[in-house]
């Protein structure tokens, strides 16, 4: 993950199951805050998902969707959510950017 200092961290321990949000948070990503817990509710824990990787990780449901557009001035084509993305083998090695939403 590219966090919003601009300093890469590479997780190499995410267990299969939790919630990318989750796992950023233990690992001390900069700028994943996560405030609503993984509700869907606040969009702190918005990336930017590296092209190469958009249809392995999917697009956001309606839901996620509408928690974005509260953020709609810095949300991209490849706006997710990491609460809403669980960890699953098909993800090892992916890169997204943490998104600044300060
Ligand atoms: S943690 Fe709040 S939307 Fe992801």
């Amino acid at each position: 993950m590219v966090q919003t200092d601009g300093a890469e961290i590479i997780i190499e321990d995410a267990t299969i199951g939790e919630s990318l949000m989750v796992v950023a948070k233990a690992h001390g990503v900069v700028g994943i805050l996560g405030d609503c817990g993984g509700g869907c509710a606040c969009a702190t824990c918005h990336v930017y998902v590296d092209p190469q990787w958009l249809d392995v990780v999917g697009a956001p449901d309606a839901i996620e969707e509408m928690t974005l557009d509260m953020v709609s001035d810095i949300t991209r084509s490849n706006s997710r959510l990491t609460c809403q993305i669980r960890v699953r083998p098909e993800l090892d090695g992916l890169k997204v950017t943490v998104a600044n939403s300060q």
